[in-house]
């Protein structure tokens, strides 16, 4: 007897992003569309962006539908980010995704979008058991597997490194855009850096302070003849110094053999060469999620999908709650053993 094909539709909404993703059981990705929602000057506006989300909502899903060459009646499942994220930007995807559900007649997954990170880089990578360094703009964490679940080893007690580097560059006039040749801005200007800056380094046994840096840095700007370039290098320096630290500490003490990065962070060569060096001084090997799919998309949404409904966990509709600070450690994860 043949086995029916799984297959799918993920709904990412957590953020700037509304991505639909679809995939099958056996990781083949069978669609990956986004439609990004990019502030006039600022930072995320959550209302803003989840009228975004509501405006775009509908093309993008038949987009997807079309890149997969399925229609939707050959979609098992239809999973969605319930969390964690910014109120209004989840609800905006949280409302299409029970639409589909509820009109199709298709099971609910609720996928935590802290997991999907990780799935989607453990899918993409190989990578079997890792030491997780998990970096956005919304989170900076440091987990592992064990006991059923992914448990958080470090995190930051403030700000995100993500959310560190992009008000810096913003408060100093030099972003939008916060790529520039395919670099954070930070580390664009860091490259012409000369001397290093004294400035706040901040670490708490496996966790992060990124506050008193980012006050730190923003008032040194304003001392005179201190040159951006070097405010850069050093602001970057103990940024990525000190995640890298907590890591360490965190692979020193679970002894795992390998390090997953995922998160948009990631995508840094900088923090990627620094925690490659790590992981090599303890024997472990470093996995890097495809940049591709390091950011927010709809395919980490609809592959956790694939394992939460193989393990056979759906939501009610009625239940199917918006979780703003569903934390990566409160969620079972049964695919795992
Ligand atoms: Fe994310």
């Amino acid at each position: 007897m043949v086995s029916k094909r799984t297959i799918v539709l993920g709904i990412e909404s957590t953020a700037h992003t509304f991505g639909c993703g679809i995939v099958d059981d056996e990781g083949n990705i069978l669609a990956d569309v986004r439609s990004v929602y990019v502030p006039e000057k600022g930072g995320i506006h959550p209302r803003e962006a989840a009228q975004h989300h509501s405006t775009h909502c509908s093309e993008v899903v038949k987009k997807a539908l079309a890149e997969a060459h399925i229609s939707i009646d050959k979609v098992s499942a239809i999973a969605i980010a319930l969390g964690p994220g910014l109120g209004p930007c989840l609800r905006s995807g949280a409302v299409i995704a029970r639409a589909l559900a509820v009109h199709f007649s298709k099971p609910l997954l609720p996928v935590n979008h802290a997991v999907a990170h990780i799935e989607i880089g453990k899918m993409l990578t190989g990578a079997k058991d890792p030491l997780i360094v998990y970096v956005s703009g919304g989170n900076t964490i440091i987990a592992a597997f064990s006991g059923g679940r992914y448990r958080v080893f470090g995190e930051t007690l403030d700000i995100a490194l993500g959310n560190c580097l992009d008000v810096f560059a913003r408060k100093l006039g030099l972003a939008p855009p916060y790529i520039i040749e395919g670099l954070h801005v930070v580390d664009k200007y860091a490259e012409k850096g000369e001397k290093i800056i004294d400035l706040p380094y901040v670490v708490k046994g496996e966790d992060l302070s990124y506050s008193g840096l980012l006050t730190a840095a923003l008032r040194k700007a304003r001392e005179p003849g201190v040159r951006i370039e070097d405010l850069c290098l050093s602001f970057r320096e103990n940024a990525y110094n000190m995640l890298v630290e907590a890591a360490e500490r965190a692979l020193a003490h679970t002894k795992k053999k390998e390090v997953l990065l995922t998160g948009g962070v990631g995508a840094s060569p900088i923090l990627q060469g620094k925690l490659k060096l790590m992981a090599k001084e303890h024997q472990a090997k470093l996995y890097i999620t495809p940049k591709k799919y390091m950011g927010d998309n709809g395919v980490m949404i609809a592959w956790t999908g694939v394992l939460l409904y193989k393990s056979g966990i759906t939501v009610d509709v009625k239940e199917s709650f918006i979780k703003q600070r569903w934390r990566l450690d409160e969620v079972d994860i049964p695919w795992i053993s």
